[in-house]
């Protein structure tokens, strides 16, 4: 049985909060399993599949390094772990391992305290990388395994064709920004799907993929998950539709083995994206899985969330064609040494069963800059007069903090 590590808010690419696969864990949470927001009957899934509307959308917006990314987050396992499998191995090679990358529990840019699997609905006032993609014409796609239908916001669903899907690995589906809107709930699909925009070529210009519980290693291991992993993926590096210019990140969402070790996993970068002089080697710079918000953001210059996104990392590959400088982690503003820090536990927030921490939604620092990219301005409109009571939170630092440094706002309620 898996701890509880931090819960996935996150399609870390999602926004604010979505990283995805960060969750993931093994549904200790005894609530979680007896919430059912859709119907799972099979008579209901057929006449909601026959009326489901879905859209897949196309877009060439150029970007600094690439003009398509898709990422892909895989069940809790730990760096040493990923890194030793043999089909992961020959991935890693066609690439660059990200050595020093650490789980959060949430890429959306910001997890909420996030600690179990339960259903949760992140406020609509939340923004997510959707919103900023969107602002920009860049198009999006959110492919799940298992997922019997677009747009469908049920709990958990065992698809005999595609096999288990459960919503808590799909990140985007937690956010009411996202669902609420039916032009947005048309793009969260199946695989079936996935398969027919590649076939159509219609695969989005961003994309995310949760395979199901079986291949993503939730109910099996890491060898399983990379051996699908692969076969997933070569065939997308070998279609030159596909791997035009483009970019594919497949990452851990936490190191679940060993609760008392550091959230350290693996993440790698593969597509033609990658010059060639670098495949093969390893970035080894501090990311985390809001890396992967910053990177997108600097290769397409888009707006931010304002929050954890704002300070993270850019993968040095796509800094090397912005210039977004890549700083290492500072002692004296983190406040305590880097070997201190686990991430291995959510801090309190809205999302978390502790009784301490700040339960409300924090604003985003609204005044954030990075490298010329300002905060969205639909997020500043919404949030700026919150944030005025920010004194701490969210400034434009890579120190990102954990259970046991806890963000100052948790001590400073603010919105
Ligand atoms: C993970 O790796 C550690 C040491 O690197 C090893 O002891 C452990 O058995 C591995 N666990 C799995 C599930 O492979
Ligand atoms: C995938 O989604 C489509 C569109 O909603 C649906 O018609 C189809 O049955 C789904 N495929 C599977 C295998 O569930
Ligand atoms: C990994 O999971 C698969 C599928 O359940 C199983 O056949 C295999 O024995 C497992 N391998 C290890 C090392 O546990
Ligand atoms: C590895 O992947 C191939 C292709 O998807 C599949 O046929 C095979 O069963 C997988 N092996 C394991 C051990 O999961
Ligand atoms: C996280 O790791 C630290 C250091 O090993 C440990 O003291 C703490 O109890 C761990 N937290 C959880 C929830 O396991
Ligand atoms: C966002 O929604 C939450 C939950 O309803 C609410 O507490 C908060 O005040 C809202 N914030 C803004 C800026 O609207």
């Amino acid at each position: 049985m898996l701890p509880k590590v931090f819960g996935i808010l996150a399609a870390a690419s999602i926004a604010a909060a979505v990283p995805a696969s960060i969750t993931t864990d093994s549904g200790s949470d005894s609530t979680s399993t007896s919430v059912t927001h859709t119907s799972t009957a099979t008579s209901d899934i057929a006449a909601a599949a026959a009326t489901a509307k879905t859209e897949s959308p196309t877009s060439n917006v150029k970007g600094a390094a690439f003009d398509r990314i898709l990422q892909i987050y895989l069940e809790t396992t730990a760096y040493e772990n990923a890194t030793a499998d043999p089909n992961c191995q020959a991935l890693i090679k066609q690439g660059i391992l990200l050595t020093e990358e650490f789980g959060v529990g949430a890429p959306h840019g910001d997890n909420f305290g996030l600690n179990s699997d339960s259903f949760i609905l992140v406020n609509k006032n939340v923004s997510t990388i959707v919103d900023l993609l969107e602002d920009k014409g860049i198009s999006w796609g959110d492919y799940n395994e298992g997922l019997p239908y677009t747009g469908f916001d049920g709990f958990a669903y065992d698809n005999p064709v595609e096999g288990d899907y459960v919503r808590k690995h799909n990140l985007l589906a937690r956010f009411n920004s996202v669902m609420d809107d039916p032009d947005r709930a048309a793009k969260i699909k199946n695989f079936t799907l996935f398969y027919e925009d590649l076939d159509n070529k219609r695969i989005p210009q961003w994309g995310f993929v949760t395979p199901n519980l079986y291949n993503n290693g939730h109910d099996t291991n890491i060898t399983v998950s990379c051996n699908w992993t692969r076969s997933f993926v070569e065939p997308l590096l070998a279609n030159p539709y596909f791997n035009d210019n483009t970019v594919i990140y497949i990452t851990w969402q936490a190191n679940g083995q060993n609760p008392i070790a550091r959230n350290h996993v693996a993440g790698i970068l593969l597509g033609s994206a990658i010059p060639k002089e670098l495949v093969g080697t390893t970035d080894d710079a501090y990311h985390n899985h809001y890396s992967e918000l910053s990177s997108v953001e600097a290769n397409w210059n888009l707006h931010t969330l304002g929050r954890w996104d704002v300070g993270a990392n850019v993968w040095k590959f796509v800094a090397a064609k912005t210039g977004d400088v890549i700083r290492s982690w500072n002692e004296r503003i983190a406040g305590d040494l880097f070997e201190n820090y686990y991430w291995n536990q959510s801090y309190g927030g809205v999302f978390s069963s502790a009784v301490e921490g700040l339960h409300v939604y924090v604003a985003p620092n609204t005044r954030l800059v990075r490298h010329g990219r300002t905060v969205l301005p639909s997020i500043v409109k919404l949030w700026a007069r919150y944030c005025g009571k920010l004194p701490d939170y969210y400034r434009d630092i890579i120190e990102l903090p954990d259970a046991l440094h806890p963000p100052r706002a948790s001590r400073s309620p603010s919105a």
